[in-house]
């Protein structure tokens, strides 16, 4: 069955509006793919009869359609080098600059909570907190569905081996079953929370690095300028920002500069 044009631009209006999700025309088979599942949870026959629900104001279907229809790929350690620049360049630099012997970081859009608890193997590797280091991780994400998944804090082995050397796996993982469960060390260094990136995140507070990566990729120009003008004002004074690498934003405009030497990783520009 063809999508009617008017129930397209509904799911495009409404994507949009709700997570900054900009779907292009041509991309009905990925409301199809994606939404179909969702059709079945709610039992309505198709994409028509979910576009009719969330005319009728269902708030149930609007946050099982934005859920759906949010690519939640990610890893552990994913692409390796922001994490080798973390431990060799970006951290030094910052603890060199602080001595309050404290940080606090944000994976935002953390989907189901590698990339954080990454970090907070990482910083545990790094043997910070022998020399007297405090260090807050943050996780958020739109998605209340991989929030659950990412505090369950347990990955198939699949997920868990990818990206995960076995001396590191050992340590930081225990096998359940067919499972790998995070070790509480690991765990409860990293706090969830709901969080959608339009909304704002001022209430936050201020970070010494902010990870956003593989997130701004799925906005409009407009929204990813917002977003980025947030998150710079979410930044310390020399904080770190770190976007994927591939990624090409309206630094300057949001008031960001390269940071030397650290591929996809921003410092606030000048002005307040
Ligand atoms: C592709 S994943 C990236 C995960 C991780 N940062 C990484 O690079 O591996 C993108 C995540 O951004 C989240 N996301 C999308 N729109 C969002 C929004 N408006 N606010 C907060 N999170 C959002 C999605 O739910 C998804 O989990």
């Amino acid at each position: 069955m063809n999508l009617h044009p008017q129930d397209f631009l509904l799911f495009v209006d409404v994507l949009r509006r709700e997570s900054g999700l900009v779907l292009d025309p041509g991309q009905e088979y990925l409301l199809k793919s994606r939404l179909m599942p969702v059709a079945d949870r709610h039992g309505v026959d198709n994409l028509e009869g979910i576009a009719r629900e969330i005319r009728m104001g269902s708030p149930d279907m609007l946050r099982d359609v934005v859920e759906a229809m949010s690519t939640h790929e990610t890893s552990f350690f994913r692409d390796l080098l922001p994490f080798r620049q973390l431990q060799d360049k970006v951290l030094p630099a910052l603890m060199r600059t602080r001595d309050d012997k404290a940080l606090r970081i944000w994976s935002a859009g953390c989907a189901s909570g590698q990339e954080a608890y990454s970090l907070a193997m990482l910083l545990h590797d790094m043997g910070i907190a022998h020399q007297g280091w405090k260090y807050d991780i943050l996780a958020t994400d739109i998605s209340h569905q991989v929030l659950e998944k990412a505090k369950a804090a347990r990955y198939t082995a699949f997920e868990a081996q990818r990206g995960v050397p076995a001396p590191t796996l050992l340590r930081h993982f225990t096998r359940m079953d067919e499972q790998w469960a995070v070790k509480p060390h690991i765990r409860d260094a990293v706090k969830f929370r709901q969080l959608n990136l339009l909304d704002g995140a001022g209430h936050l507070g201020r970070f010494d690095l902010i990870l956003c990566r593989n997130v701004l990729i799925y906005f409009d120009a407009a929204t990813r300028l917002s977003v980025l003008s947030d998150l710079r004002s979410c930044l310390n004074r020399d904080g770190v920002l770190l976007l994927g690498a591939a990624e090409t934003p309206p630094a300057e405009a949001a008031g960001l500069k390269l940071l030397d030497g650290v591929m996809g990783g921003y410092v606030r520009g000048g002005g307040e």
